[in-house]
């Protein structure tokens, strides 16, 4: 017994911020931001949109790019850092608005490692025989919660939501999947508040040690592919396409560079959606399937790294 992609589908919110209207804001340029980030653009929720509204639009294109329906749905995990409430989850919003009840539903806080822990939750939920199709989210409003007045952090992330629907099967799909963490580094990317009595305690914004960031994601992308891909008995030659969580292209290419895998077969889309965090590995997957990119039977490897620190990768056949 097998869990394989059934579909996937994603959702960018229509208002576009490129690095020009950042400079604007900010003391920054397009030149800047762009030779080291290799950002462009990001996507903007409005006001009113929350991450269960981006990620049921995701969600339901997942769903029906699996020929499936909402009510065959048995199991949601949401990945968010941005949900909409303390509570209920995210994931218990986007099941009622999708029109269901009663199939298990929570929400996965990895931060930018949250899809790949989501897939590898699922994945497990399916082989034990606890779940024939998984709804698996990504869904991020990090418009929320970047202090736009900060030049090292607001140019860096965008909205989005990717979505994919992991289902039963007899062929493989997840090969491999290791998950990672490290408290030690809580402080280098944090949202260091809470709400006590009825305020705000701490600063409700994103903080970063930028460079040990960078360091550290280059190592550990680097580390948790070539553990995936032993568990998997495979070689960096058998992946077709590599899908990292899209922080940075210097990260990205750093990291397929290490690994002596040709740059072709890196799927980049950081240039027009910035850092989504937990959206921002089934984003680049669904726009890849969509350009006709991936095709089936072909390996993926999927990593994630982010706030904790996370960090972690999974190995599939679509
Ligand atoms: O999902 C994980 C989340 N985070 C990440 O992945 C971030 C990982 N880190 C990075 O991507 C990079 O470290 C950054 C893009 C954040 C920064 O790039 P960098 O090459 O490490 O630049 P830096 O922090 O060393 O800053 C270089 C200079 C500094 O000025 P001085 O001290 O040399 O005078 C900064 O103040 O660039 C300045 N700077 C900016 N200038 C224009 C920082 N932000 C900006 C900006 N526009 N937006």
């Amino acid at each position: 017994m097998y869990s394989r992609i059934a579909g996937t589908g994603s959702y960018l919110p229509r208002k576009v911020l490129t690095n020009h209207d950042l400079a604007k804001m900010v003391d920054t340029s397009d030149e800047w931001i762009f030779a080291r980030t290799g950002i462009r653009e990001r996507h903007v929720a409005t006001d009113n949109e929350v991450a269960s509204d981006l990620a049921l639009a995701a969600g339901q294109r997942a769903i029906a790019n699996s020929d499936l329906v909402p009510a065959d749905i048995d199991l949601i995990i949401v990945a968010t850092t941005t949900p909409d409430m303390v509570f209920p989850s995210t994931a218990c919003i986007l099941q009622s608005k999708l029109g269901i009840r009663g199939c298990p539903a929570f929400d996965v806080q990895a931060v930018c490692s949250g899809f790949v822990y989501a897939i590898t939750i699922a994945d497990m939920f399916i082989v034990s025989g606890r779940a024939k199709n998984a709804l698996i989210v990504g869904a991020e409003v990090y418009s929320r919660i970047l202090d736009w007045t900060d030049r090292t952090t607001c140019v860096l992330f965008g909205d989005g939501a990717g979505a994919m629907v992991l289902s039963v099967s007899q062929e493989p799909g997840v090969l491999a999947a290791k998950l990672h963490a490290d408290g030690g580094y809580a402080e280098k990317l944090c949202v260091p508040g809470w709400i006590c009595g009825g305020k705000t305690i701490g600063s409700p914004f994103v903080q970063m040690d930028g460079g040990s960031v960078f360091k550290f994601a280059v190592g550990a992308f680097e580390e948790v592919a070539r553990e995936v891909l032993e568990a998997a008995k495979m070689s960096v030659a058998d992946i077709d396409w590599f899908i990292p969580h899209q922080a940075n292209i210097r990260i990205m290419e750093a990291t397929a560079r290490k690994l002596e895998l040709p740059l072709e077969r890196l799927i980049s889309t950081v240039e027009h959606h910035g850092n989504t965090s937990a959206a921002s590995i089934p984003l680049a997957l669904d726009e890849a399937v969509n350009a006709g990119q991936i095709k089936r039977g072909e390996n993926l490897l999927l990593e994630g790294v982010g706030g904790g620190f996370t960090w972690g990768g999974v190995l599939l056949r679509y």
